[in-house]
């Protein structure tokens, strides 16, 4: 079969995906190691025995629903490739906003932060929380070191969680490999199994940056019937730590927990920002408001959908004075 063959045969086979030529291509660059464009140069080009197999075997998995990501064990993020596998939610689009806002915050951060002789008066302590492939806190380590500049001994600590022990291998699989630029990165990093903050007692943390689950419990059921494989956890907000149905029906059952235990965990004057669903982000403002966070704000998304909200924690609880 040569490339031309290959992508008729992948168009048709996958006629019912929503997008068959994209799927195609992508697993034909993966399977036979071209780009896009030598994909367009080459189409007369003869796949050997053990391409022509592995694709066949690609198109038919992705006949199935599972996703191309998966597939391949790769997605793109935030200008990054990821390594995925069903163990992790495949990182959205619309998360790279979570990571766009840590890095302006952690820029005025810096600015406070800074002496004269450039070193740090503190160095930021970060947690992302519900980690998964840790997309949001390795590409804001790796934005910037190399985009900002920031130098290793002023890049922050990131503490990695999640509940999932096959998640977090995940996440520490790419921070291997995404974050390998310098030896001494693994000695600021941490990843810890647990269920919300349970196993990290002792922290204190200026900015928390959460992609927890959210989509409603009936939602996350209707979208799994497409065989796309992402694991309940990571999207039913209405699930318990043992993934049962706990009654709720609103995507909220795990953040209405969260954020009271992200503003115990925040330092005073640190930051959160939470990704959440557009049907339920207005009363995730409310939760953060009832949890004591001020500045509580939301931004909407890539569609104009409202999806993050941000809080800050005050110096002093409100309602109380300062001394004379
Ligand atoms: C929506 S995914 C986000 C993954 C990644 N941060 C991203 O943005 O692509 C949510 C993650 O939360 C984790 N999770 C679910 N319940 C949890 C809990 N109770 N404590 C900690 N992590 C949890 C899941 O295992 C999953 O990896």
């Amino acid at each position: 079969m040569n490339i031309l063959e290959a992508k008729k045969y992948g168009k048709a086979r996958l006629c019912r995906s929503p997008s068959p030529e994209l799927d195609t291509a992508v697993i034909l660059q993966h399977v036979t190691g071209f780009d896009r464009t030598q994909l367009l140069l080459k189409r007369d080009c003869q796949m050997s025995e053990e391409q022509e197999k592995a694709f066949a075997v690609a198109v038919e998995k992705r006949k199935t629903g599972l996703p191309v990501a998966y597939i391949t064990g790769q997605k793109e993020f935030f200008g990054f490739d990821f390594f995925v596998n069903p163990a992790v939610l495949i990182p959205k689009p619309d998360t790279e906003i979570l990571v766009e806002q840590a890095l302006n915050a952690l820029g005025l951060f810096y600015g406070r932060m800074e002496n004269a002789d450039g070193s740090l008066k503190k160095i930021p302590e970060i947690c992302d929380m519900c980690c998964g492939s840790g997309c949001v806190g390795i590409s804001v380590l790796k934005a910037l070191a190399e985009n900002d500049g920031i130098s290793v001994e002023n890049l922050p600590k990131m503490t990695f969680a999640d509940i999932s022990e096959a998640a977090l291998e995940v996440c520490q699989k790419n921070a291997r490999r995404l974050l390998d630029f310098d030896e001494n990165i693994p000695s600021r990093l941490r990843f810890i199994r647990s269920n919300l903050f349970e196993n990290l007692p002792d922290y204190s943390f200026d900015f928390i940056l959460t992609n927890p689950p959210y989509v409603p419990h009936s939602e996350s059921l209707e979208l799994l019937k497409d065989g796309r494989s992402e694991p309940l956890l990571a999207l039913d907000g209405d699930v318990t730590a043992e993934g049962e149905f706990s009654g709720t029906e609103d995507g909220l059952f795990l953040i209405r927990r969260l954020v009271p235990q992200c503003f115990e965990r925040l330092a005073p004057g640190g930051l959160l920002i939470m990704e959440t669903g557009e049907y339920n982000a207005e009363e995730t403002a409310r939760l953060f408001e009832e949890a004591g966070f001020k500045d509580v704000g939301l931004k909407k998304d890539l569609n104009g959908m409202l999806r993050n909200v941000t809080g800050t924690k005050p110096y002093r609880p409100e309602g109380t004075k300062s001394g004379c």
